[in-house]
């Protein structure tokens, strides 16, 4: 009885958590239960690199050394963090935190009010470090949250503060149930002169797959 109770108390809730996003130009959201951000525990850091030499396939048989690959990623509950470590775990490479200056509050509901008015007034949040020789990567792959539908905008930030024409671009991201669909269409607008790959996405109900899911997403990749 205290379950259910719990449950109408809690469902309402979450819809209106979302409620936000909706209003903001660019995304459809789909607000559910699932939406909520779990926190993973993960070891933090800022900018790695894999000393094992690794390579990835594309249809076009184009092999990349380890030093061509920058595996970057945004993540606010720790999702995103995990998937980037396994994509970094099968294709090597850097590894970069995307940080803003001022960070996004824990709290749910003000994170979801920042996100929201960051995507009506299309802001471009400040970035805490850069990457430091973004020149000699071929390859990029960017993780991040789907935050109202879309890239959170600290991924805008971080994309506009790069050259990346020949380079190609990996976009994968978590969620509550959204697809990456705007994020990447968002990206190529951003990047045009990059090629930009079909995009992954891992569900919230998808996360205890997640490990598999970025092995099977990276195997099946074809040159865009
Ligand atoms: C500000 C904010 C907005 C969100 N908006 C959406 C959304 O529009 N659609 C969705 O499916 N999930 C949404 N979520 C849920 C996150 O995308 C999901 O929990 C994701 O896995 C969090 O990744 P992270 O742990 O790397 O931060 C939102 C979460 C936050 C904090």
């Amino acid at each position: 009885m205290k379950k259910q109770l719990a449950a109408f108390l809690i469902i309402p809730l979450v819809f209106a958590l979302f409620a936000g996003c909706n209003g903001a130009s660019g995304g459809t959201v789909t607000p559910s239960p699932t939406e909520m951000p779990s926190a993973v525990e993960m070891p933090s850091f800022t900018e790695t690199s894999s000393p094992t030499e690794t390579s990835v396939s594309s249809e076009s048989e184009a092999v990349l050394q380890s030093a061509d690959i920058l595996v970057v990623f945004f993540s606010h509950s720790g999702n995103t963090r995990t998937l980037a470590q396994y994509v970094h775990d099968i294709v090597g490479g850097d590894m970069f935190e995307i940080v803003a200056v001022e960070p996004y509050p824990e709290n749910m509901n003000e994170c979801v009010a920042r996100a929201t008015a960051e995507l009506a007034d299309n802001a471009r949040p400040s970035l805490a470090s850069s990457v430091e020789d973004m020149g000699k990567y071929a390859a990029v792959y960017i993780g991040y949250p789907i935050w109202c539908g879309n890239e959170p905008m600290v991924i805008r930030s971080f994309l506009e503060a790069y050259d990346f024409t020949g380079k190609t671009i990996y976009p994968f991201c978590t969620s509550g149930s959204s697809t990456n669909d705007l994020a990447v269409k968002s990206i190529r607008s951003i990047c045009p002169a990059a090629n930009v790959a079909d995009g992954l996405t891992v569900t919230r109900t998808q996360l205890p797959k997640t490990q598999e899911m970025a092995a099977a997403w990276l195997d099946g990749l074809k040159s865009p």
